[in-house]
């Protein structure tokens, strides 16, 4: 794709990883009632599925999105709740799947909620994570991969909402965005 400088994880990084996590998730949550898998729409749609089908636990899957970017490259710094969860999370051990963790504050406001409405517990599963561009001291319980302050594109992950249907996830070259800011 000429719109991509490279790619940071190809499908079948991608499957390794998302194997591992799920095996993760299994382990972690043996023994618990009904988790609920908490898909933070749009960008990690196509990780929460991929995800979610790879565990032998049986999960309840809710969806919630959130906006935190509008159409640029850097987050506004204030989450938005565009979509709540459709059930309460009451006495439910919560699992967070996220694209990637940025500034930290979009986990940090879910975390907030899920814990004011009830959650038992709140777990975050997350595909990429950019420490280095942290505000919030705040770090998911596994993350697939780590990268740097690169703005990436694929596997849900969006620029300006394209780019999400490409199966691998890379860096979007600069010119794509540049002045656009
Ligand atoms: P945070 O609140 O700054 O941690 O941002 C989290 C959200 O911003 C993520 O869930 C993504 O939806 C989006 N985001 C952060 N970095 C990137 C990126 O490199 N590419 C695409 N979306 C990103
Ligand atoms: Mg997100």
């Amino acid at each position: 794709m000429e719109d991509i400088e490279r790619v940071v994880a190809d499908e079948r990084q991608i499957a390794k990883k998302v194997e591992i996590a799920a095996r993760w998730l299994d382990e972690r949550f043996a023994k618990a009632v009904e988790p609920v898998a908490i898909c933070v729409l749009k960008g990690s749609a196509f990780f929460f599925c991929d995800l979610v089908r790879a565990m032998k636990t049986p999960v309840l899957t809710e969806f919630i999105t959130l906006s935190s970017y509008g159409d640029g490259t850097c987050s506004t710094g204030a989450p938005k709740l565009v979509a709540d969860l459709s059930s309460p999370v009451a006495g439910k051990d919560a699992i967070i799947v996220e694209d990637i963790i940025d500034s930290g504050n979009t986990l940090v406001l879910l975390k907030e909620l899920l814990f004011e409405r009830g959650a038992k517990s709140v777990t975050c599963v997350a595909l990429f994570d950019k420490p280095a561009r942290r505000q919030k001291d705040v770090k998911a319980d596994f993350s697939c991969f780590e990268t740097g302050d690169e703005f990436l594109v694929g596997y849900g992950l969006d620029y300006a909402q394209r780019y999400r249907t490409l199966p691998y996830v890379g860096v979007l070259k600069r010119e794509v965005y540049a002045g656009k800011k």
